[in-house]
């Protein structure tokens, strides 16, 4: 339930109907299904089986089963992880204050605004723009890492209380809206959109590349953060069965929340742009707020949507905090509490960095994607390329150490489903061949189109940040976690005693 709590988030309710609008519809189903199956399954059935075997968190794991590149990689993938989870933190504060703007100002005849975009803006687009420009949303973020903290520093155990109550309620929430959603007229159409294929996209090099990204990043691999969890699993049980029944318990959530958010934009003609964020931030309440039966209903429908993001981004965050937790105890042998405390606290400094630069210059161009800040230049390296890069190095390191073969055979003795030697071919050769097309593809595509970012548009004033942030999130990305992996992968580790016991 917990690896599911992590992740079932924020991917399935905001990314993936974003994603799915963007690379067309219903032809995204098959890209996303293959996937799933021929990348993503495989590769969480070995990340949770590397948890279970080695009884270590990402980097300890990955050091018994390949050595100091090994556990180098561990943490390089955690940091990578630390960015996107600062992001994630962020995103969260924001849907904490609409949230609060939910219970009214949300829905209040749109008002003009001035300083911003000269096109008139919806009431939630200006609310949204608005509220980020002001300094609540820090003290959002400040709360979640708290949670964070509340929840993490009790360990497995805190974690298990939390997404007992958390998960279910998820799935109520998810599906109260997936009723009011397709009852509403008009609102099948959207249904259809998301099931009819256009099989011209498939010939789209970025649509695969889109699929791949978004199941990494929605069954949470690549991110070491299963591995954590699966430290934790009893001797007894087959990760096979665990990763497929995540996976699926995951992919399933994510199409009903998928339905739910294209019955409701569709019923109300709400046309979605490209970015993802503008999706969860003002189309969806947008087409909330034009709910027939007035303030109650819009306003109880407000809250559960947000409500919903809250609870699903609020148990995937843990599992990122854990999995670096679990990783810094397991090394320096520390205190569980003092571990979490700290990272907590520089979570909500590093959060306040990436929700910052919105309430210094409120005038950052919103094109529907919020400008080009550095929350979406971090965003793109850790996210777009990280996370299969960590997906291709697992498979490639595990493979060269010969570990596959013994992990499927260990796996296999305990699973009633075998997995069998096409597996060992699957993961140390077919994944690494795929990620590796995919990676340089998008690479040269990129170097074509110019340095990420590197158009991007800021107010003036700021108009010189513009020209070196785009250079410097990328050295940033580039240089913080491979230098403290370094650093880490180099520190002898501290003896182990009773004090960093789960
Ligand atoms: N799977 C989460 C989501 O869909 C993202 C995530 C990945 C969260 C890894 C935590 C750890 O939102």
């Amino acid at each position: 339930m917990a690896a599911s709590g992590s992740a079932i988030g924020l991917g399935n309710v905001v990314f993936f109907p974003a994603n799915a609008y963007r690379f067309g519809g219903g032809s995204f189903y098959l890209p996303y299904l293959l996937a799933l199956l021929v990348v993503g399954v495989p590769l969480l059935i070995v990340e949770l089986g590397l948890g279970r075997e080695h009884r270590r968190a990402y980097p300890g794991a990955l050091r018994k089963a390949a050595g100091g590149t090994g556990e180098f990689l561990g943490w390089w993938a955690l940091f990578n992880t630390g960015f996107i989870a600062l992001c994630y933190v962020a995103i969260l504060g924001w849907v904490v204050g609409m949230l609060v703007g939910s219970l009214g100002p949300l829905w209040e005849p749109s008002t003009a605004l001035t300083g911003f975009d000269a096109e008139r803006l919806a009431n939630p687009r200006g609310f949204f723009y608005r509220m980020i420009s002001r300094p609540a949303p820090l003290l959002f973020i400040a709360l979640i890492w708290a949670a964070n903290l509340w929840i993490v520093r009790r360990g497995a155990a805190g974690i298990e209380r939390a997404v007992r109550v958390f998960v279910p309620a998820m799935w109520i929430l998810m599906f109260l809206l997936l009723i009011r959603g397709v009852t509403l007229p008009g609102g099948v159409d959207g249904v259809w959109y998301l099931f009819t294929p256009d099989p011209a996209v498939l010939s789209d090099v970025e649509v695969w590349r889109g699929a791949i990204s978004q199941i990494f990043f929605t069954i949470s691999i690549g991110f070491g953060v299963m591995t954590a969890y699966g430290a934790y699993l009893p001797e007894r049980g087959s990760q096979t069965t665990q990763a497929v029944l995540v996976s699926f318990l995951n992919c399933g959530f994510e199409y009903v929340a998928g339905i739910a958010v294209f019955a409701i934009l569709f019923a109300f003609a709400v046309v979605p742009q490209a970015s993802t964020i503008a999706m969860t931030f003002f189309i969806a309440p947008e087409g909330i707020g034009q709910l027939p039966g007035g303030p109650p209903v819009v306003t109880s429908f407000g809250v559960l949507f947000f409500l919903l993001l809250l609870l699903a981004g609020l148990s995937s965050s843990v599992s990122m905090v854990e999995a670096l937790v679990a990783a810094l105890r397991e090394k320096f042998d520390l205190h569980r509490g003092a571990t979490t405390t700290a990272i907590c606290t520089a979570g909500i400094l590093g959060s306040w960095v990436f929700a910052l630069p919105h309430v210094v210059d409120p005038q950052l161009h919103g094109h529907g994607t919020l400008g080009m800040t550095l929350f979406d230049l971090i965003d793109h390296w850790a996210f777009d390329y990280g996370l299969l890069l960590v997906g291709l190095s697992q498979a490639l390191l595990l493979a060269r150490h010969r570990r596959i073969e013994r992990l499927r055979r260990s796996l296999d003795a305990r699973s009633p489903r075998k997995l069998g030697p096409a597996f060992d071919i699957l993961v140390g050769r077919v994944i690494p061949v795929l990620l590796t097309a995919l990676l340089v593809w998008s690479l040269v595509a990129e170097v074509r189109a110019g340095l990420y970012g590197a158009d991007a548009t800021f107010a003036d004033g700021w108009s010189r940040l513009a020209t070196v942030a785009p250079g410097a999130a990328l050295l940033l990305w580039l240089t913080v976690p491979t230098g403290l992996a370094i650093l880490l992968t180099r520190w002898p580790p501290v003896p182990r005693t009773r004090r960093s016991q789960p």
